[in-house]
């Protein structure tokens, strides 16, 4: 089974697989590393313009690490989950001190940001090491396949989940294998309607061969979020608006962000020409919901905090939220 599961990913793979990702046909363990931290939490079409972007900026370790946390978070701005940011800087600093890029999963798996599947994944794509990979849609295919019981990040079984992986490495084309379950968990092992007809392992999976594809990976029923209230304040003179560094930890950590006020504050200590309101809508965190209300005052009066015109702060470090409230700013008339 061993053999004949990496032997059928990997034919698979070179036939119905992805080839042609910008950070695919490349051994350069920069470029690999970027794009697997990007693709930790977004899929691969949001991350696409951004890795390219961030490629642009910042094309090499030495060129990352000496540029500006600032530089950075702007250059992620709308990727969301900021921290990747922050340890990719950080990371960065540690692999220009070194003598060349460390190709040992364990190492790697020590540098801020790089957990043991990304630290996997790095090292097969970039050094051929055989390293296993176990995100959330490998486990799904695994669960499925060897029908796995139980949900896949209690740590029993997640260990049986490593095992899994470490047991199935192939001796060769490590590379082809690795992309083959990303490709396989991203297409069609899909977690709703997944094609299983056109699957290599349609005849070996214990879930599909049982009739029982919809039980594997068990999910857990999800919670309802919590709600959080704020309302940002959107001043403007003249052509420029008022920002805010956010504090160092917290949420959008170090990012530029507009004023908090509390609901009934008094405004009059913006000294307002006109007060109006923008729509209100939701983002959603992972631990909760924030519904944001925006109010826009117009004043003659600068008060304290950073003030920027609408194009530099489209380029500035800035949360979705903020960049959203932006786009319905009109643009200064020329
Ligand atoms: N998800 C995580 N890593 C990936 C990669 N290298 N290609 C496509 N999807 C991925």
């Amino acid at each position: 089974m061993t053999k004949a599961f990496s032997s059928r990913l990997i034919e698979w793979q070179k036939i119905s697989g992805r080839h042609d990702l910008p950070w695919q046909g490349s051994k350069d363990p920069y470029s690999i590393w970027v794009s697997e931290i990007m693709l930790q939490q977004t899929q691969v079409s949001t991350v696409i313009p951004y890795y390219m972007k961030f490629m642009t900026c910042f094309p090499d370790v030495a060129s990352l690490a000496a540029s500006s946390l600032d530089d950075v978070l702007s250059a992620w701005s709308g990727l969301g989950y900021y921290s990747r940011a922050r340890n990719l800087h950080k990371t960065a600093g540690i692999i220009a001190s070194l003598e060349k890029f460390p190709d040992d999963p364990e190492i790697l798996a020590g540098l801020p940001g790089i957990g043991r599947s990304t630290a996997a994944a790095i090292s097969a794509f970039a050094f051929s090491r055989r390293a296993a990979i176990l995100d959330g849609n490998v486990k799904r295919v695994f669960s499925r396949v060897f029908g796995i019981e139980g949900y896949p990040n209690e740590k029993a079984v997640e260990n049986r989940l490593w095992e899994k992986a470490e047991a199935l490495l192939p001796e060769s084309e490590i590379e082809c294998y690795t992309q083959g379950l990303m490709d396989l968990g991203a297409s069609l092992c899909s977690r709703k309607n997944p094609e299983c007809t056109l699957c290599p392992m349609k005849d070996c999976c214990v879930a599909h061969v049982s009739g029982r594809v919809n039980e594997f990976p068990r999910v857990r029923p999800k919670k309802a979020l919590p709600s959080r209230e704020t309302t940002f304040l959107v001043l403007k003179k003249k052509d420029r608006l008022c920002f805010e560094r956010r504090p160092e930890t917290g949420i959008w950590a170090s990012l530029l962000c507009f004023p908090e006020i509390r609901e009934g504050e008094d405004l009059s200590r913006h000294d307002p020409l006109e007060i109006g309101s923008l729509p209100s809508f939701t983002h959603v965190f992972t631990h909760f919901r924030l519904n944001i209300g925006v109010l826009l005052v117009v004043t003659e009066k600068q008060a304290e905090g950073l003030w920027l015109t609408l194009d530099e702060a489209l380029n500035a470090p800035i949360p979705n939220p903020v960049r959203r409230i932006l786009e319905q700013i009109p643009p200064p008339s020329p």
